[in-house]
Parts: structure tokens; C-alpha cells; sequence
């Protein structure tokens, strides 16, 4: 998406013969919004509509908690036990028409292929290194990246040591935020990240196997098996401006001012009807009257899940690593009772954190009701803490 990528061979122009060895290659153009919006053109071995058999159809399931209460919630995810793959550990936690947030902590690797064929991903690395191997080539990742990719990309992840993630899906797109870009689509000066910061697949690896290779593809709500007689990753080369690519929350360049800056100075990407930030170590607001934390708000028309990557979250008991907080619509709400006071002349936190803000409201799911604490609400209601614990003032509460 961010700009135009080449890898391997093409031809000198689009749809004219190409061939290897004398062999004619199968082009494919992949895109979006009924070729007007970006796209990629690929040079296949093989046809990509080529499929040995077709393997079972599977709904995809959610059992939806509805709670009694109307109310702020905080979870803890650290302790989760490991499970399924990095696929199908994707446990979800919450979801509307918009975007699906899920967590993972995968048991084991996968041993097929996997697309999704109805949505966009963006998958935040919090533990972990591996590589991503899609059709487009490698994504190497390591701890802090955000891996974008976009529906239609067969991919299987390569992990290395253990692994979590915090996975977005979206029906819409994955996109950089428009006011970063000028009309040319380049990244604007005093936008929080350059194209630098973005990484595009590495070489081109073109795979000539044949055999037996399990491709699963999410659709209509469920996942498709099938099987091909070639290996999927049989590309030759592309081009184009749709591919995968990796950016690192550590590569975000905070946004500081002399008086507090507000929750969209932390944008990262635009989807349809939400958005995800990254709170970022940085240097907190420096005039001398300054309240350096969020004032009160009443987010009347967003859903705000924050999930606590690292770094100290003093303003916040029962925050810690794999913390996250919802805070619903229709609600203010605002930092811990006697912070504000507390907080006054800190000039910087070392918090790192991703906030996903939905502009319509979240469902939750039994998952989330099991590690929700039932408590946070009334929270509030606590008296000040006497104790002056200054360790780390989390900039969004
Ligand atoms: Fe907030």
C-alpha cells in the first residue's frame, strides 16, 4: 500500500506474453475496489485459481458475553495459556462491523497456508521474532512491529521462540492516516513515521515444489480448506503498491508539546471506523503549569481498548504487561483519583502501549469476560493514595 514495491522479474508492460523457459506465466492482478484502487500484478508458475481438492468448510465461531453492566472493564491477558497456532490461537476479545480484535499466544506453528480473503490484518508482534513468508516474499518481525497485511496475501508465519500477538482484522481497510500523506500519497514532514520506517517484503523467493500444500482462507465467516499440488509461493515477480509490510512502534516518533497533546497525535493507522495509536516512551509536556495527563473525557461516540505493552504504568494499580483497558462509550472517564496532582511537573513515561479507538460500539466476547476483573469501575471511587508513586504516568487513562 504505501508505495510502488518490485520484486523478481516482470515483463516491460502489463499484459503482454512472459514466459520462463519457454513456459508461459500466469499473470494475476490483485486488487481492490473494482480496479480502481491499488493493486499488485503477479507472475505465477502455475495458475493461482489451480486447486487439487476442495477440504472442508468451517464457521468461524464467537460466543458473545453481554454483560449485566454498562461499564468501564479491565482485563489481564498475560497469563493466558498457549494455544492452536498462530491462526487459529487468534482468540477473539472483542468485535463489531469494523474491526476484530483478538489475541494470540500460539502453542504450536502452522503447518498450511493461510488468507484472508475478507479483511485486512494488522498484526502487532509483542513477543517474538520470525518471518513472515508470503507470496510477496519474507517479512522479517521482532518484538514492537506491526505486521499490515492485506486480504488476499497467502502467508504462514515462521516463528522463532515464543510468541503473542495482538491481532486487528478489518472487513475495510488498513490504511496510513490521509492527513500523513500529501496527494501524491508521500509521507509529510511532521508526520510520526517516513517511508523509511516501513518495510516491504525482502528478495523474492520463488518456490517450484510440487506436493500435497493445505491452503486455508478465511470467507464468509468461516475458513475454506484447500489443497494445491504446487507450492503457493510460486510467483516469479510483481509489482505494484499492495503487498505486506512491517513497521516498528519503536520507529514512532512522538508528537510532544508544551501543554498536553491529545489521543490522535498517537495515530498510526486509519480503518474504517476505528483507529490504532501508539503511545510511545517520550518526553511529557513541558510548561511549568502543565497538567502532563489526560484531562477527563467523555468519549461520547468511542469504544477506547488500550493494551499495556511495556514500560511502567504507575498511575494505573492492576495495570501491568498484557493489561487492557475498555473504556465504553457514553462514558468519561479520566485518570486515577489524586494523579493529576501527583503528576504535576513529570516530564516524561516510559509506558509503550496500542489503543485501538472504534466508533461503534465493541461486543465482547466469554474470553473477555473470563479475564475481565470486575472491579475497574469502581475505581474511581477509591480515596488518593497517600503513597506518591511517580514510577510512570500512563499518558492515556
Ligand atoms: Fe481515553
Amino acid at each position: 500500500m504505501p508505495f510502488y514495491q518490485r520484486r523478481g522479474d516482470v515483463p516491460r508492460k502489463r499484459h503482454i506474453v512472459f514466459r520462463e523457459n519457454g513456459r508461459l506465466l500466469t499473470e494475476e492482478v490483485m486488487g481492490l475496489e473494482g480496479f480502481t484502487g491499488n493493486e499488485s500484478i503477479l507472475y505465477h508458475l502455475e495458475s493461482p485459481c489451480r486447486v487439487k481438492e476442495l477440504g472442508a468448510f468451517t464457521p468461524l465461531e464467537r460466543e458473545e458475553w453481554v454483560p449485566e453492566t454498562h461499564a468501564h472493564r479491565r482485563m489481564n491477558t498475560h497469563d493466558v495459556s498457549a494455544e492452536g497456532d498462530e491462526i487459529s490461537g487468534r482468540r477473539t476479545l472483542m468485535w463489531n462491523w469494523d474491526v476484530e480484535i483478538s489475541l494470540c499466544r500460539p502453542a504450536s506453528s502452522m503447518d498450511y497456508f493461510f488468507r484472508n480473503g475478507e479483511g485486512d490484518e494488522v498484526i502487532f508482534v509483542h513477543e517474538g521474532t520470525g518471518t513472515l513468508e508470503t507470496t510477496f516474499g519474507d517479512v522479517s518481525y521482532k518484538e514492537g512491529d506491526y505486521i499490515v497485511v492485506p486480504r488476499g496475501t497467502t502467508y504462514r508465519f515462521v516463528p522463532e521462540g515464543a510468541q503473542r500477538y495482538l491481532v486487528f482484522e478489518t472487513p475495510g481497510l488498513i490504511e496510513i492516516p490521509r492527513r500523513y500523506r500529501n496527494q501524491y500519497g508521500q509521507i509529510l514532514e511532521g508526520a510520526p513515521y517516513y517511508h523509511r520506517d516501513i518495510h516491504p517484503p525482502a528478495e523474492l523467493k520463488t518456490h517450484r515444489e510440487k506436493g500435497e500444500f493445505l491452503v486455508r482462507v478465511r470467507v464468509r465467516g468461516g475458513i475454506q480448506e484447500y489443497v494445491l499440488d504446487y507450492h503457493p509461493f510460486d510467483v516469479v515477480g510483481w509489482d505494484g503498491y499492495l503487498y505486506p509490510w512491517s513497521f516498528s512502534i519503536h520507529d514512532f516518533e512522538p508528537i510532544t508539546g508544551r501543554i498536553h497533546q491529545p489521543p490522535p497525535s498517537h495515530q498510526t493507522f486509519q480503518g474504517p471506523n476505528f483507529v490504532i495509536c501508539s503511545f510511545c516512551p517520550r518526553h511529557l509536556d513541558s510548561d511549568p503549569e502543565a497538567v502532563p495527563i489526560p484531562y477527563h473525557h467523555s468519549n461520547l461516540q468511542s469504544e477506547e481498548m488500550i493494551y499495556y505493552v511495556s514500560g511502567n504504568f504507575g498511575s494505573r494499580k492492576g495495570i501491568s504487561v498484557g493489561s487492557i483497558t475498555l473504556h465504553p462509550s457514553g462514558l468519561p472517564h479520566g485518570p486515577a483519583p489524586g494523579l493529576a496532582e501527583k503528576a504535576l511537573g513529570v516530564r516524561e513515561t516510559t509506558e509503550l502501549a496500542v489503543m485501538c479507538d472504534t466508533f461503534r460500539p465493541l461486543k465482547l466476547s466469554t474470553f473477555a469476560r473470563d479475564l475481565d476483573d470486575g472491579h475497574y469501575a469502581l475505581s474511581w471511587y477509591e480515596p488518593p493514595s497517600e503513597e506518591p508513586d511517580l514510577a510512570g504516568v500512563t499518558s492515556h487513562l
